[in-house]
Protein backbone atom coordinates (compact mmCIF):
# COMPACT_ATOMS: atom_id res chain seq x y z
CA UNK A 1 0.00 0.00 0.00
CA UNK A 2 1.10 3.84 -0.81
CA UNK A 3 -0.19 6.87 1.65
CA UNK A 4 0.89 9.63 0.80
CA UNK A 5 1.61 12.26 3.28
CA UNK A 6 -1.46 14.61 1.60
CA UNK A 7 -3.22 13.45 -1.32
CA UNK A 8 -4.58 16.95 -3.33
CA UNK A 9 -5.44 14.63 -6.19
CA UNK A 10 -8.76 12.57 -4.05
CA UNK A 11 -9.65 16.19 -3.05
CA UNK A 12 -9.46 17.27 -7.22
CA UNK A 13 -11.77 14.35 -7.91
CA UNK A 14 -14.25 14.86 -5.74
CA UNK A 15 -14.98 18.70 -6.46
CA UNK A 16 -13.26 19.04 -9.32
CA UNK A 17 -16.03 20.18 -11.51
CA UNK A 18 -17.21 22.86 -9.04
CA UNK A 19 -13.89 24.35 -8.79
CA UNK A 20 -13.52 24.27 -12.72
CA UNK A 21 -16.80 25.59 -13.39
CA UNK A 22 -16.12 28.96 -10.79
CA UNK A 23 -12.29 29.42 -12.52
CA UNK A 24 -14.00 29.00 -15.97
CA UNK A 25 -16.13 31.78 -15.04
CA UNK A 26 -12.96 33.97 -14.60
CA UNK A 27 -11.53 33.13 -17.86
CA UNK A 28 -14.51 34.37 -19.41
CA UNK A 29 -14.54 37.64 -17.88
CA UNK A 30 -10.82 37.99 -18.78
CA UNK A 31 -10.36 40.24 -15.88
CA UNK A 32 -7.44 37.63 -13.82
CA UNK A 33 -6.10 40.57 -11.32
CA UNK A 34 -8.14 41.42 -8.06
CA UNK A 35 -12.00 42.30 -9.14
CA UNK A 36 -15.08 40.59 -7.95
CA UNK A 37 -13.92 37.05 -6.84
CA UNK A 38 -11.17 38.80 -4.47
CA UNK A 39 -13.73 41.32 -3.30
CA UNK A 40 -15.70 38.15 -2.29
CA UNK A 41 -13.67 36.16 -0.87
CA UNK A 42 -12.17 39.37 1.22
CA UNK A 43 -15.67 39.21 2.61
CA UNK A 44 -15.92 35.80 3.24
CA UNK A 45 -12.87 35.08 5.06
CA UNK A 46 -13.34 38.39 7.34
CA UNK A 47 -16.72 36.84 8.24
CA UNK A 48 -15.09 33.40 8.90
CA UNK A 49 -12.10 35.30 11.38
CA UNK A 50 -14.37 37.72 12.88
CA UNK A 51 -12.74 40.63 11.52
CA UNK A 52 -13.85 43.68 9.56
CA UNK A 53 -11.55 43.50 6.73
CA UNK A 54 -9.72 41.15 4.40
CA UNK A 55 -7.21 42.10 2.00
CA UNK A 56 -6.21 39.28 -0.84
CA UNK A 57 -2.27 39.05 -1.23
CA UNK A 58 0.55 37.19 -2.86
CA UNK A 59 0.75 34.72 -0.14
CA UNK A 60 0.97 33.83 3.40
CA UNK A 61 4.40 35.36 3.62
CA UNK A 62 3.05 38.36 2.32
CA UNK A 63 0.26 38.29 4.97
CA UNK A 64 2.62 38.54 7.17
CA UNK A 65 5.07 40.89 5.74
CA UNK A 66 2.37 43.55 5.02
CA UNK A 67 0.99 44.39 8.41
CA UNK A 68 4.35 44.51 9.53
CA UNK A 69 5.47 46.97 7.24
CA UNK A 70 2.47 48.99 8.21
CA UNK A 71 3.48 49.04 11.73
CA UNK A 72 6.80 51.06 10.33
CA UNK A 73 9.25 49.25 11.78
CA UNK A 74 12.53 50.99 13.01
CA UNK A 75 16.29 49.32 12.48
CA UNK A 76 16.99 48.09 16.04
CA UNK A 77 13.34 47.44 16.76
CA UNK A 78 12.43 43.81 18.25
CA UNK A 79 9.71 42.03 17.63
CA UNK A 80 9.35 38.50 19.12
CA UNK A 81 8.34 35.50 17.83
CA UNK A 82 8.90 31.39 17.83
CA UNK A 83 12.06 29.47 16.67
CA UNK A 84 9.76 26.65 15.71
CA UNK A 85 7.97 27.61 12.91
CA UNK A 86 8.17 27.63 8.88
CA UNK A 87 11.08 30.25 8.03
CA UNK A 88 8.75 33.38 6.84
CA UNK A 89 7.10 34.22 10.32
CA UNK A 90 10.93 35.47 10.93
CA UNK A 91 12.19 36.02 7.81
CA UNK A 92 9.10 38.50 7.36
CA UNK A 93 10.23 40.32 10.75
CA UNK A 94 13.64 40.94 9.20
CA UNK A 95 12.43 41.91 5.93
CA UNK A 96 10.10 44.44 7.78
CA UNK A 97 13.63 45.73 8.82
CA UNK A 98 12.81 44.58 12.47
CA UNK A 99 14.88 42.52 14.70
CA UNK A 100 13.27 39.24 15.04
CA UNK A 101 14.07 38.06 19.29
CA UNK A 102 12.71 34.07 19.69
CA UNK A 103 11.44 32.80 22.64
CA UNK A 104 10.96 29.45 23.30
CA UNK A 105 7.97 26.64 23.13
CA UNK A 106 5.75 24.50 24.64
CA UNK A 107 7.02 21.24 24.79
CA UNK A 108 3.26 19.63 24.37
CA UNK A 109 1.53 22.36 21.80
CA UNK A 110 4.82 23.15 20.43
CA UNK A 111 3.51 26.71 20.44
CA UNK A 112 4.65 29.75 21.81
CA UNK A 113 5.42 29.41 25.71
CA UNK A 114 3.92 33.00 26.81
CA UNK A 115 5.61 32.92 30.03
CA UNK A 116 9.24 33.40 28.13
CA UNK A 117 7.42 36.21 25.77
CA UNK A 118 7.36 39.24 28.88
CA UNK A 119 10.89 37.82 29.69
CA UNK A 120 12.06 39.31 26.35
CA UNK A 121 10.23 42.30 25.96
CA UNK A 122 13.00 44.93 26.26
CA UNK A 123 11.98 49.19 25.66
CA UNK A 124 12.95 48.11 21.63
CA UNK A 125 10.28 45.60 21.43
CA UNK A 126 7.54 46.75 19.43
CA UNK A 127 5.35 43.96 18.21
CA UNK A 128 4.54 40.03 18.73
CA UNK A 129 4.17 37.33 16.33
CA UNK A 130 2.18 34.16 18.08
CA UNK A 131 2.18 31.15 15.31
CA UNK A 132 -0.76 29.29 15.57
CA UNK A 133 1.39 26.10 14.84
CA UNK A 134 -0.05 22.76 13.08
CA UNK A 135 -3.79 24.32 13.72
CA UNK A 136 -4.67 25.18 17.11
CA UNK A 137 -4.06 28.64 18.49
CA UNK A 138 -1.80 29.99 20.75
CA UNK A 139 -3.10 31.01 24.25
CA UNK A 140 -3.90 34.06 23.56
CA UNK A 141 -6.11 35.12 26.75
CA UNK A 142 -2.13 34.77 27.94
CA UNK A 143 -0.40 37.05 25.80
CA UNK A 144 -2.62 39.77 24.97
CA UNK A 145 -2.34 41.07 27.82
CA UNK A 146 1.33 41.26 28.14
CA UNK A 147 0.92 42.66 25.31
CA UNK A 148 -1.58 45.40 25.96
CA UNK A 149 1.17 45.65 29.02
CA UNK A 150 3.77 46.79 26.80
CA UNK A 151 2.13 48.51 23.75
CA UNK A 152 2.81 45.74 21.65
CA UNK A 153 1.01 45.14 18.25
CA UNK A 154 -0.04 41.37 17.85
CA UNK A 155 0.71 40.12 14.67
CA UNK A 156 -0.90 36.87 14.28
CA UNK A 157 0.25 33.87 11.85
CA UNK A 158 -2.45 32.16 10.89
CA UNK A 159 -1.06 30.27 7.74
CA UNK A 160 -1.59 26.92 9.17
CA UNK A 161 -4.73 27.39 11.22
CA UNK A 162 -7.56 29.22 9.24
CA UNK A 163 -10.93 28.20 11.22
CA UNK A 164 -9.30 26.91 14.23
CA UNK A 165 -11.20 28.06 17.63
CA UNK A 166 -10.42 28.24 20.89
CA UNK A 167 -12.81 28.65 23.60
CA UNK A 168 -11.80 31.91 25.72
CA UNK A 169 -13.96 33.37 28.91
CA UNK A 170 -17.15 30.84 27.21
CA UNK A 171 -17.13 31.91 24.05
CA UNK A 172 -15.36 30.12 20.62
CA UNK A 173 -12.96 32.63 19.39
CA UNK A 174 -11.28 32.45 15.58
CA UNK A 175 -7.65 33.02 14.54
CA UNK A 176 -7.70 36.26 12.90
CA UNK A 177 -10.28 38.36 15.61
CA UNK A 178 -7.44 38.46 18.42
CA UNK A 179 -4.55 40.87 17.06
CA UNK A 180 -3.97 43.72 15.51
CA UNK A 181 -3.69 41.45 12.26
CA UNK A 182 -3.44 38.12 11.14
CA UNK A 183 -2.15 36.25 8.31
CA UNK A 184 -3.50 33.53 6.53
CA UNK A 185 -2.09 31.11 3.25
CA UNK A 186 -3.34 29.60 0.78
CA UNK A 187 -0.81 27.83 -0.29
CA UNK A 188 -1.88 24.96 -1.80
CA UNK A 189 -1.50 22.39 1.00
CA UNK A 190 -3.15 24.37 3.49
CA UNK A 191 -6.48 23.82 5.09
CA UNK A 192 -8.11 25.80 2.19
CA UNK A 193 -5.71 25.68 -0.74
CA UNK A 194 -5.39 27.49 -4.16
CA UNK A 195 -4.30 26.30 -7.44
CA UNK A 196 -0.67 28.76 -6.63
CA UNK A 197 0.43 30.92 -3.86
CA UNK A 198 -2.13 33.29 -2.45
CA UNK A 199 -2.94 34.80 1.09
CA UNK A 200 -4.76 37.17 2.90
CA UNK A 201 -4.37 39.47 5.35
CA UNK A 202 -7.30 39.84 8.09
CA UNK A 203 -8.05 43.12 10.44
CA UNK A 204 -10.50 45.33 12.62
CA UNK A 205 -8.19 48.15 12.20
CA UNK A 206 -9.18 50.26 9.68
CA UNK A 207 -5.46 51.87 9.83
CA UNK A 208 -3.82 48.87 9.30
CA UNK A 209 -6.57 47.66 6.84
CA UNK A 210 -5.37 51.10 4.65
CA UNK A 211 -2.02 50.89 4.64
CA UNK A 212 -2.19 46.44 4.12
CA UNK A 213 -4.23 47.47 0.56
CA UNK A 214 -2.12 50.01 -0.02
CA UNK A 215 1.28 48.30 -0.08
CA UNK A 216 -0.10 45.70 -1.84
CA UNK A 217 -0.61 47.73 -4.76
CA UNK A 218 2.74 49.59 -4.74
CA UNK A 219 2.12 52.33 -2.26
CA UNK A 220 -0.65 53.99 -4.56
CA UNK A 221 -4.19 54.28 -3.19
CA UNK A 222 -5.14 55.61 -6.73
CA UNK A 223 -3.22 54.50 -9.55
CA UNK A 224 -0.05 56.29 -10.63
CA UNK A 225 0.31 57.90 -7.30
CA UNK A 226 2.09 56.91 -4.75
CA UNK A 227 2.13 57.88 -1.30
CA UNK A 228 4.17 55.23 -0.14
CA UNK A 229 6.63 52.32 -1.65
CA UNK A 230 5.05 49.27 -1.51
CA UNK A 231 5.07 46.04 -3.82
CA UNK A 232 2.95 44.13 -5.99
CA UNK A 233 1.29 41.91 -3.91
CA UNK A 234 -1.81 41.23 -5.26
CA UNK A 235 -4.60 37.86 -4.91
CA UNK A 236 -5.23 36.83 -8.53
CA UNK A 237 -9.33 36.36 -9.27
CA UNK A 238 -8.05 32.73 -10.65
CA UNK A 239 -6.87 31.82 -6.89
CA UNK A 240 -10.00 33.92 -5.39
CA UNK A 241 -12.23 31.30 -7.75
CA UNK A 242 -10.57 28.19 -6.48
CA UNK A 243 -10.96 29.37 -3.06
CA UNK A 244 -14.57 30.79 -2.62
CA UNK A 245 -15.61 27.03 -4.66
CA UNK A 246 -13.42 25.83 -1.86
CA UNK A 247 -14.42 27.57 1.25
CA UNK A 248 -18.11 25.79 1.75
CA UNK A 249 -16.10 22.52 2.48
CA UNK A 250 -13.48 23.86 4.37
CA UNK A 251 -15.10 22.66 8.08
CA UNK A 252 -16.23 19.37 7.05
CA UNK A 253 -12.65 19.06 5.77
CA UNK A 254 -11.23 20.35 9.31
CA UNK A 255 -13.89 17.77 10.90
CA UNK A 256 -12.81 14.81 9.09
CA UNK A 257 -8.93 15.77 10.05
CA UNK A 258 -9.94 16.29 13.40
CA UNK A 259 -11.64 12.52 13.55
CA UNK A 260 -8.25 11.31 11.89
CA UNK A 261 -6.07 12.47 14.13
CA UNK A 262 -8.81 10.95 17.32
CA UNK A 263 -8.11 7.64 15.71
CA UNK A 264 -4.55 7.81 14.92
CA UNK A 265 -4.44 8.95 18.84
CA UNK A 266 -6.50 5.59 19.92
CA UNK A 267 -4.66 3.71 17.61
CA UNK A 268 -1.25 4.66 18.82
CA UNK A 269 -2.05 4.40 22.38
CA UNK A 270 0.53 2.08 24.43
CA UNK A 271 3.41 2.57 21.88
CA UNK A 272 5.45 4.26 24.54
CA UNK A 273 8.41 5.29 22.19
CA UNK A 274 5.71 7.71 20.65
CA UNK A 275 4.15 11.12 21.93
CA UNK A 276 0.40 11.76 20.15
CA UNK A 277 -0.10 15.40 20.00
CA UNK A 278 -1.53 17.04 22.27
CA UNK A 279 -4.72 19.56 21.95
CA UNK A 280 -4.43 22.31 24.71
CA UNK A 281 -8.41 21.74 26.33
CA UNK A 282 -9.27 24.99 25.00
CA UNK A 283 -8.42 24.28 21.62
CA UNK A 284 -10.63 22.71 18.91
CA UNK A 285 -7.94 22.01 16.34
CA UNK A 286 -8.08 22.12 13.33
CA UNK A 287 -4.90 19.48 12.40
CA UNK A 288 -3.17 20.93 9.59
CA UNK A 289 -0.41 18.53 10.55
CA UNK A 290 -1.03 15.43 12.64
CA UNK A 291 2.68 15.62 14.27
CA UNK A 292 3.95 12.99 16.90
CA UNK A 293 7.24 12.56 18.86
CA UNK A 294 8.89 10.12 18.53
CA UNK A 295 12.50 8.39 19.79
CA UNK A 296 14.77 6.94 16.78
CA UNK A 297 12.77 9.41 14.48
CA UNK A 298 14.78 9.86 11.57
CA UNK A 299 15.41 5.84 11.54
CA UNK A 300 11.32 5.52 12.32
CA UNK A 301 11.16 8.08 9.32
CA UNK A 302 12.93 5.70 7.23
CA UNK A 303 11.27 2.75 7.90
CA UNK A 304 7.71 3.68 7.01
CA UNK A 305 9.03 5.45 3.49
CA UNK A 306 10.28 1.97 2.61
CA UNK A 307 7.15 0.75 3.43
CA UNK A 308 5.59 3.31 1.03
CA UNK A 309 4.56 5.70 4.32
CA UNK A 310 4.51 9.68 3.31
CA UNK A 311 5.98 11.56 6.42
CA UNK A 312 7.83 15.05 6.91
CA UNK A 313 9.73 16.52 9.29
CA UNK A 314 8.45 20.24 10.68
CA UNK A 315 10.45 21.33 11.20
CA UNK A 316 14.34 20.48 11.00
CA UNK A 317 15.86 23.17 12.37
CA UNK A 318 15.06 25.83 14.71
CA UNK A 319 14.45 29.10 13.16
CA UNK A 320 17.33 30.60 15.45
CA UNK A 321 19.72 28.24 14.28
CA UNK A 322 19.57 29.33 10.61
CA UNK A 323 22.89 30.45 9.37
CA UNK A 324 20.80 33.39 7.74
CA UNK A 325 20.17 34.29 11.49
CA UNK A 326 23.78 33.74 12.78
CA UNK A 327 23.65 37.62 13.62
CA UNK A 328 21.42 37.32 15.95
CA UNK A 329 23.53 34.85 18.03
CA UNK A 330 21.75 32.61 19.53
CA UNK A 331 23.79 28.94 20.03
CA UNK A 332 22.81 25.42 20.24
CA UNK A 333 20.98 25.09 23.38
CA UNK A 334 19.56 28.75 23.74
CA UNK A 335 16.17 26.79 23.08
CA UNK A 336 16.44 23.85 24.00
CA UNK A 337 12.29 22.97 24.02
CA UNK A 338 12.32 23.64 20.26
CA UNK A 339 16.12 22.18 19.68
CA UNK A 340 14.45 19.01 21.21
CA UNK A 341 11.29 19.08 19.22
CA UNK A 342 13.20 19.29 15.86
CA UNK A 343 15.28 16.34 16.68
CA UNK A 344 11.72 14.46 17.62
CA UNK A 345 8.74 15.65 15.52
CA UNK A 346 7.29 13.46 12.58
CA UNK A 347 4.32 14.69 10.67
CA UNK A 348 2.11 11.48 9.84
CA UNK A 349 -0.06 11.33 6.65
CA UNK A 350 -3.50 13.28 7.26
CA UNK A 351 -6.16 14.69 5.21
CA UNK A 352 -9.81 14.69 4.69
CA UNK A 353 -9.98 11.78 2.41
CA UNK A 354 -7.24 9.74 3.96
CA UNK A 355 -9.36 6.21 4.77
CA UNK A 356 -9.36 3.97 7.80
CA UNK A 357 -7.31 0.97 5.84
CA UNK A 358 -4.60 3.63 5.17
CA UNK A 359 -4.33 5.19 8.89
CA UNK A 360 -4.25 1.45 10.36
CA UNK A 361 -1.44 0.86 7.12
CA UNK A 362 0.14 3.95 8.79
CA UNK A 363 0.07 2.76 12.32
CA UNK A 364 0.51 -0.68 11.57
CA UNK A 365 4.51 0.38 10.30
CA UNK A 366 5.13 2.16 13.24
CA UNK A 367 4.31 -0.28 15.47
CA UNK A 368 6.46 -2.61 13.79
CA UNK A 369 9.32 -0.49 13.60
CA UNK A 370 8.84 -0.41 17.51
CA UNK A 371 7.78 -3.94 18.02
CA UNK A 372 4.57 -2.69 19.83
C1 LIG B 1 3.49 29.03 9.86
C2 LIG B 1 3.59 29.56 8.46
N1 LIG B 1 3.89 30.87 8.28
C3 LIG B 1 3.98 31.40 7.06
C4 LIG B 1 3.79 30.64 5.92
C5 LIG B 1 3.97 31.30 4.59
O1 LIG B 1 2.93 31.07 3.71
P1 LIG B 1 3.19 31.04 2.13
O2 LIG B 1 3.89 29.76 1.83
O3 LIG B 1 1.81 31.09 1.56
O4 LIG B 1 4.00 32.24 1.77
C6 LIG B 1 3.47 29.29 6.05
C7 LIG B 1 3.20 28.41 4.90
O5 LIG B 1 3.93 27.97 4.13
C8 LIG B 1 3.40 28.73 7.36
O6 LIG B 1 3.14 27.43 7.52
Amino acid sequence: MNVPLLDLAAQHRAIGDVVLARVAAVVESQQFILGPPVADLEVEIAALSHAASGIGVASGTDALLLPLKALDLQPGDEVITSPFTFFASAGTIHNAGARPVFVDIEPDTFNLDIAQVEAAVTPRTRAVMPVHLFGQLVAMERLLPVAERHGLAVIEDACQSIGARRLIDGTWRVAGELGTATGFSFFPTKNLGGWGDGGMVVTSDPRIAERVRRLRTHGGAKTYYHDEVGTNSRLDAIQAAVLLAKLPFLASWSAARRAHAAWYTAALAGVHAVRTPTTDPANEHIFHQYVISADRRDDLRAHLTAAGVGTAVYYPRPLHRQRCFDYLGYQEGALPVAEAAARRVLALPIYPELGEAQRAYVVSGIRSFFGA
